[in-house]
């Protein structure tokens, strides 16, 4: 058999690039380093010091005994070296879009322009109170209002609120702001549909706020399918939400006839934006009939994101709409701008302060820094994902056989039946070449699903990268399919238990008799591993 790591030493930086990456130069130095990081309770020896500030010379308060610790906390003790090298191998340990290609469709991972962080860290900006007075604060309103009106030429609908920090929050706002159009109205309904390609967000913000959920199916061509919609539009629902491209990167050919039927009985019909960077300047979801639109901020209009935020989800609306959107908003009045909380028909708040202001700040430079060009962004996030669909649709199914959007949906049910190789065995191998794995096993139409979205971001150096380790992969999973099960061999941490990562996670670091004694047994078996 032939060695797995070999083949990761012919992989990484696209053709031309000078240097291979570290991890191809020293793959087992690297390695063994990722792979033997002791936990920083670990290194802590008895004594050691960071840094020794002087004593204040100021007289020390009494503290109430109740609110005394009975024990000193027990920190790691380290020298300030130790705690630097610490930090950077646990660094060291990630990937992110700064490391290499990372297409995970739906996720919309571009690359994130650094002069945006330096001016969101301008002091006028970085340094301002959540409750500074709205005179003292006029350049950060201005700013938000006119990122309003940017968002509202993009999405076609006159009305915007900045304040959810997320697509999800956006989401439910709009859920929210349904009910409340619906109840001024003095009329029941409590149906929203969703298409079976759904994000897992949309189903769980409609219950969430507190409508029924109907699912529609998805036609052979990917569309929604509009007998099966026909059935299911009556005087009970409330809207549609649908992402349009929709999860499987395709443009919905239906869209007019679908706003037909809703708007036909009384419906409202929600945008789902998180795949807007497919649309930019070309189609306006306002245009197509939908009525609120929320925007991935972080997505299409560059945050740096994953693993949690920050945000932005704001909402656009019709103006049939715009009196129930969440207080404050921010209004301008002649020359000045304020936050307009004198709204009576308003959901309310929905997020502290005025929302993500770092992210409107980034967003707003974004789009300024690119103008008109904001349509070529999106021109070119699609040609690239049909570059690779181009390349790739002869070695993995391709269920849907259309041009796509943005991002595209394959298949590794060809690999599965012919050599029992999985969309996660092929996900996982990309690791050793350096790439992120795109989305899998979603959207749940479709069989082993590979969901790529390459972004307008990336040279086609990098595309072809991709094309070549795709290509590589299915012909392993043909000679040497071993290689591809036991995959990943070059990253600190192998195949996991995921079921049980999830489960039983370890979450804080229990203190043996010797400290850390649980934990090496727990390295050692890990069978042994206590819940905290
Ligand atoms: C299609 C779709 N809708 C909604 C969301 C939710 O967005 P957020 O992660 O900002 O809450 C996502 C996120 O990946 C998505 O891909």
């Amino acid at each position: 058999m032939s060695d797995p790591r070999r083949r990761v030493e012919m992989q990484g930086e696209p053709p031309g690039s000078p240097q291979p990456p570290p991890l191809v130069r020293s793959a087992d130095k690297a390695l063994r380093a990722w792979r033997e990081t002791p936990l920083i309770f670990e290194r802590s020896r008895a004594g050691r010091r960071a840094g020794r500030p002087p004593s204040p010379d100021l007289p020390v308060p009494e503290l109430p005994v109740g609110l005394r610790r009975a024990h000193p906390p027990r920190l790691p003790e380290l020298a300030e070296p130790e705690i630097v090298r610490h930090f950077t191998a646990l660094a060291d340990r990630t990937f992110g879009v700064d490391t290499g290609f990372y297409p995970l469709g739906s996720c919309t991972m571009k690359h994130n322009p650094r002069v945006h962080e330096r001016l969101a860290g301008l002091p006028g900006f970085r340094d301002l109170h959540p409750y500074q007075e709205d005179e003292a604060a006029q350049g950060a309103l201005e700013l938000m209002w006119r990122l309003q009106e940017m968002l509202a030429e993009i999405a076609g609908l006159p009305a915007v609120t900045l304040q959810p920090a997320a697509g999800s929050q956006g989401e439910l706002t709009g859920l929210m702001l349904m009910r409340a159009f619906f109840a001024d109205r003095g009329e029941e309904r409590d149906t929203i549909i969703t298409a079976d390609t759904a994000h897992g967000t949309n189903p769980a913000s409609v219950t969430m706020a507190g409508f029924k959920l109907e699912k529609v199916d998805t036609d052979a061509r990917g569309n929604l399918d509009l007998d099966d919609l026909r059935g299911k539009v009556n005087e009970r629902t409330a809207g549609l939400m649908l992402t349009n491209p929709s999860t499987l990167g395709l443009f919905d050919e239906g869209i007019e006839e679908v706003a037909r039927i809703f708007h036909g009985a009384g419906a409202l019909l929600y945008y789902d934006g998180a795949n807007l960077n497919a649309v930019v300047g070309i189609s306006r979801p306002g245009d197509m009939g939908f009525d609120i639109v929320h925007y991935n901020l972080h997505k299409t209009f560059s945050q740096p994101h994953g693993g949690g935020g920050p945000g932005g989800g704001p909402v656009a609306v019709r103006d049939t709409i715009e009196p129930f959107l969440p207080a404050p908003l921010v209004v301008r009045d002649g020359d000045t701008y304020r936050l307009d909380e004198d709204r009576p028909k308003s959901i309310g708040r929905v997020r502290g302060f005025a929302g993500p202001f770092g992210v409107f700040v980034r967003s707003y430079a974004f789009m300024r820094a690119y103008g008109p060009g904001l349509k070529e962004m999106s021109e070119v996030a699609v040609l690239n994902a049909n570059y690779l669909l181009a390349q790739l649709r002869d070695v993995y199914d391709l269920p849907y056989d259309r041009h796509c959007m943005h991002e595209f949906v394959l298949s590794a049910r060809n690999l599965k039946r012919e050599h029992g190789i999985t969309a996660l065995d092929v996900a996982k191998r990309l690791m050793d070449y350096g790439i992120h794995p795109p989305t899998i096993y979603f959207p749940l139409v479709v069989p082993e699903a590979l969901m790529i979205e390459p972004t307008e971001t990336e040279p086609k150096e990098r595309l072809d990268g991709f094309v070549d380790a795709m290509r590589r992969i299915a012909e392993e999973a043909a000679e040497s399919p071993e290689i591809l099960k036991e995959a990943p061999h070059s990253r600190p941490v192998r195949r996991l238990d995921e079921v049980r990562a999830a489960k039983q996670p370890i979450l804080r670091y229990r203190f043996g008799d010797s400290g850390g004694a649980a934990l090496e047994s727990a390295r050692a078996d890990p069978s042994a591993r206590e819940n905290p």
